[in-house]
């Protein structure tokens, strides 16, 4: 899964470091809203064989809840790329190094991610990365273009021994 001669490592969040990651799917109309805690994010650094480094995108996590109990949180995952790296299989190994971190330091034992259905790329990355999809979460999210329904996977502590 890792791209050929490249290393890909999640590297602490710095406003002034995070690339631009143009994508239709990242246009919020709301984003000036408070930000809810348990939500956080980390950029994507990418180094060669020389050892020369540089951040590519970003990944950031949000808490779900399906009871009120700890044992019903659940970890959301999202991605941002910029163009030029894309389709290298980056995306797959920074999704499973965020999931595998997030179980790692936490209790949740669920990750999930979500994509427009229309997003094949995110679909195939997510998919590479050990994640299963679950089915379509209908209008489930709005942005500036209206709703979208989306395609709901997730990646389990179990699945780290699959
Ligand atoms: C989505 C994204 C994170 C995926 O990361 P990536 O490094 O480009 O993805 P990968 O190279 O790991 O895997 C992409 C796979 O999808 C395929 N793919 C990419 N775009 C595709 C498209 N438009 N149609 C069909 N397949 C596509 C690639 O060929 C590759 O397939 P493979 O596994 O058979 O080789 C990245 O492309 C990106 O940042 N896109 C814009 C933002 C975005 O969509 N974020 C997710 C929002 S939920």
């Amino acid at each position: 899964m890792t791209p050929k001669g490249l290393r890909v490592s999640l590297v602490p969040w710095d406003k002034d470091l995070s690339p631009d990651t143009p994508s239709p799917y990242e246009d919020w109309p709301d984003g000036d809203r408070e930000e809810p805690r348990g939500l956080g994010r980390y950029l994507v650094e990418v180094t060669d064989a020389a050892g020369i480094a540089a951040v590519v995108g970003m990944v950031s996590w949000h808490l779900e809840r399906y009871g009120p109990t700890p044992g019903s949180h659940a970890w959301n995952i999202g991605i941002g790329l910029i163009e030029a790296v894309r389709g290298h299989g980056i995306g797959s190994v920074a999704q499973r190094l965020l999931a595998e971190w997030l179980l790692d330091t936490t209790y949740v034992d669920r990750i999930e991610a979500s994509t427009d259905v229309e997003n094949i790329g995110e679909q195939r990355a997510l998919e590479r990365a050990g994640f299963t999809q679950e089915g379509v979460l209908r209008s489930a999210q709005e942005r500036a273009d209206g709703r979208h329904d989306l395609f709901g996977y997730s990646f389990l502590r179990d699945d780290l021994d699959v």
